[in-house]
This record gives structure tokens, sequence and C-alpha cells, in this order.
């Protein structure tokens, strides 16, 4: 049996369904015991361990525990719940779907893939105007890099350091970071990792063999740095000028993140290759996509299946992004993005004014923002203090000092003044040495 820290009956954590309520206990045990048993011991380090804090039930930007403790959602499931958690039109399409059709015979036309593809024609930049339909972002950009080489016959793809593209050994091979990378190698042949926001690199780093350059718009994992103003713009040129593709990577910044439908749009900048996956499914089905021109899918006519995957294009997910990307222009949630954005970053970047002993920075664009703290300790503590106090955000994958701030994009002006006012509590706690800051020697990221 686990013991767990907090009182579980605390008065503010009011139950939410009543003939659970026996079970409340017993629930978090369960799933503490079975997660650290069968899914990985590290689950006993984990703080919702610690605290008995199971997911229970969720919806718009809220997520709630086993106790009806309700969590201001200041992560968005790493960026996937965009349109907010439970959108009743994303449910009640996946409701209908399940009534009709939900893995598909992969043998007569699959005509919620094919809808979905002409929509997400309909709002891609540019000439992008065919689709592939998978599981995730790891096999959007597996799928991508494959359709790089096919397409141009060569085999070298440039990327950047610090990215994040995935775990599969593609996608990791793309992957900019060390710790992912290290235990895997040897990684496939013919990756090279430049500076990020460093045109004249990605330049210079092109050989006879280079198929494509693959980029995030703004680098999530790697703790949400925007590149400067004309950095893509600048990498479309240089890659046209030597006929080399370029794939943005656009799952953790599409789908209205950053203010645009997709990140690209802000430098009117059109890839040959866009990723997409995350907020697709819109916080209700898993679904990844690579996007490409006429032109360039070509290379897939002759032989159809020679990239395939059995549960891509199902039609529970086809719906739930179909009836996703409705919900985005519906609700004009890109432009909310911005506007939401805007006042997140606002406030932040007061607070890191008076408290530059803790804040270092404040960055992102849209609702994709970093908010990097002086130490990984700080930045640990704050976190912690901000799941108490009823506000989930986590730290990127790349950046230990940063935290992510990634709301569905339905958050409202008064939610984000609510999270800032309670992380300035923490800071004030902090400095008064109420809440603690674990004394650690500060590693570097
Ligand atoms: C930019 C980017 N590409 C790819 C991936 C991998 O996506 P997934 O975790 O769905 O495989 C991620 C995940 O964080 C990402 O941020």
């Amino acid at each position: 049996m686990v013991l767990y820290k907090k009182d579980m009956q605390e008065k503010s954590r009011l139950p939410i369904v009543d003939r659970q309520a026996l079970r409340y206990e017993e629930m978090a045990a369960e799933a503490l015991t079975n997660s650290i048993e069968h899914l990985n011991h590290a689950y006993r380090q984990k703080l919702c361990g610690a605290e008995g804090a199971v997911e229970f039930r969720d919806g718009g930007v809220y997520t709630y525990d086993n106790h009806g403790k309700r969590y201001l959602d200041c992560l968005g499931g790493y960026g996937i719940f965009n349109v907010g958690h439970r959108h009743p039109r994303v449910i009640e399409a996946v409701r209908n779907q399940l009534d009709q059709v939900c893995l598909h015979s992969q043998d007569l036309l699959n005509p919620w893939a094919a809808e979905l593809a002409a929509k997400l024609a309909d709002v891609a930049p540019g000439k992008l105007k065919y689709s592939f339909f998978c599981n995730s972002g790891t096999e959007a950009v597996e799928g991508a890099l494959k359709l790089a080489r096919l397409y141009t016959g060569k085999t070298e793809i440039i990327s950047t350091r610090n990215s994040y593209h995935g775990v599969s050994m593609g996608a990791l091979s793309a992957t900019g970071r060390d710790v992912f990378r290290k235990p895997f190698e040897p990684l496939l042949e013919g990756f090279v990792h430049v500076p990020f926001g460093d045109a004249a690199a990605i330049e210079a780093a092109i050989t006879k063999k280079t198929a494509a350059v693959i980029l995030e718009p703004i680098q999530g994992e790697g703790g949400i740095h925007v590149p400067p103003k004309g950095y893509l713009k600048k990498v479309r040129r240089i890659t046209q000028k030597h006929g080399i593709l370029l794939i943005l990577d656009e799952v953790q910044t599409g789908m209205g993140r950053t203010g645009r439908m997709f990140a690209c749009e802000h430098e009117n900048v059109q890839p040959d290759i866009i990723c997409l996956a995350k907020a697709l499914g819109g916080g209700v089905m898993p679904i990844g996509a690579f996007m490409s021109t006429s032109k360039i899918w070509k290379v897939l006519e002759d032989n159809p299946t020679i990239h395939n995957s059995t549960f891509g294009g199902n039609p529970l997910a086809c719906t739930a992004a179909s009836a996703t990307i409705d919900v985005l222009r519906d609700e004009h949630l890109p432009a909310r993005a911005t506007m939401m954005g805007n006042h997140f970053m606002r406030r932040l970047t007061q607070l890191m004014r008076r408290y530059p002993e803790y804040v270092a920075e404040v960055r992102g664009k849209g609702l994709l923002i970093g908010l990097e703290f002086q130490t990984t300790e700080i930045r640990e503590a704050v976190q912690v203090e901000l799941f108490h106090r009823g506000v989930l955000v986590a730290a990127t994958l790349n950046a230990n000092r940063t935290i992510r701030i990634e709301p569905p994009l339905i958050i409202t002006e008064a939610q984000i003044n609510f999270m800032v006012d309670t992380l300035e509590s923490i800071l004030i706690d902090i400095a008064a040495k109420k809440v603690k800051v674990k004394k650690r020697k500060a590693k570097k990221d």
C-alpha cells in the first residue's frame, strides 16, 4: 500500500461524482502501484504519484483529479489541446463516427481520410495539397524524411542543434540533442546539425548529397526558442537556390498555436513538406500527417503503399481532425492565440522585471511560451508549487530551466491572470523561504 504526502480529505478537494467517493483512495493507490510495477519504476518519483493525484476527468481548460481538485491546464498535454479539452463538436463528431465505422477496411474508399486531406489542402500554405496520415508526430517526421530521400534521390539531411523531431531511428537522427541520441547510436548516416537561427550555417552545410533541411519554425522542446526575424525566409531562399527540400516540422507549432494556423505563415514561407500531429486530433484522437505538393507526391504514385500505416487515416482520427479544423476556423482560435499570447507575455515580462533573481527570460509566440528560470532548482520548486496551487505546467524536454506554457487556445484573460498571480505568489513565498528551493549544484541545460 502506498502512502501519500498530502491529506486526501482536504476540504478544498471536494469530490465531483459522489458515487465514486468511496473509491478515490483505492483508485489512486491502484494507479500508482500499477504504474510503478508495470509502466516504469520511475513513477515512484513523480509528484502526481506522491500526491495520489489521478487524472479523472477534463473539460475546456481544466483537468480534474480523483479528489475533485481542478487544475488550470497551462501545459495542454504538450500541445494537443488547442481547441480545449473535450470540445463538444469534436466529441460529437467522434461519437457519431463510432456508430458508423471506427477503423477502415483498407479496401474501400475512405471518405473521412479524403475529406480531411481536402480540408488540410484548403488551410495549408502554398501548394501543399497531398496528405499521408499516421498516428504521431514521430511518424509524420519519419515519413517526411523518407519522402525527401525518395524524391531527391539524395541522402543527407540538415537539421538543427537542440531540435526535437521524435524518437524513431529516422526522427531521432534528425533530433539534435545528445541525451536522446547517444544511447542509440549509431543512428542513420547523413544527418548534420547546425545552430538554430543561423541561415548561413545551413548554406555552409549543404553538399551534393543534401536532400533536405528539416526545421521547427520555433524550437519547442528545445526550450521555446523563436529564431531571428527573417530566418525561415532566408532558409527558404537558400534551399530553393540549391534545389533541396525544406521540411517544416509543425507538430508543435501547427494548428493555430502560435497565432496563425501554421507558424510558417508568419513569414509567408511555403515549405515543400510539412509535418503535423499533436493538436490535429483535437485532443480527442491521436493523428499525425505529412503533406507535400503534387510535384513531390508523384514519387509515391508508382507504388502508393511504399510508405504505409494500418491505423493511419482511420475514420475516428480523421473525423476528429476534420472537426478540429472547423472549430479552429469557426472560433478564430489562431487569432485568439495571438491576443491571449500577447497578454500572457506582457504579464510574464512584468513579473520577470519584478523578480529577475528568479526569472531569466520570457519568450515565445502566440500561446507557445517559454519561461526560463535562473536555475533548474527554482524551475522545479515553482512547477511543484504550481501543481499544489492548481496549475499544470512542465519543463521542455531539452531545456531543464524552462517551463513551457501551452494552454488551450480558448483560455481567457481571467484564467491567464490567475496563472500569473499564482506564479507571483509562489515567487513571493520562495523569497520568504516559505517555499523551499532544493540546494543542488546547478546543472547546465
Ligand atoms: C516538433 C516536434 N516534432 C515531433 C515530435 C514527436 O511527436 P510525438 O511525440 O507525437 O511522436 C514532437 C513532440 O514533442 C515535437 O515537438
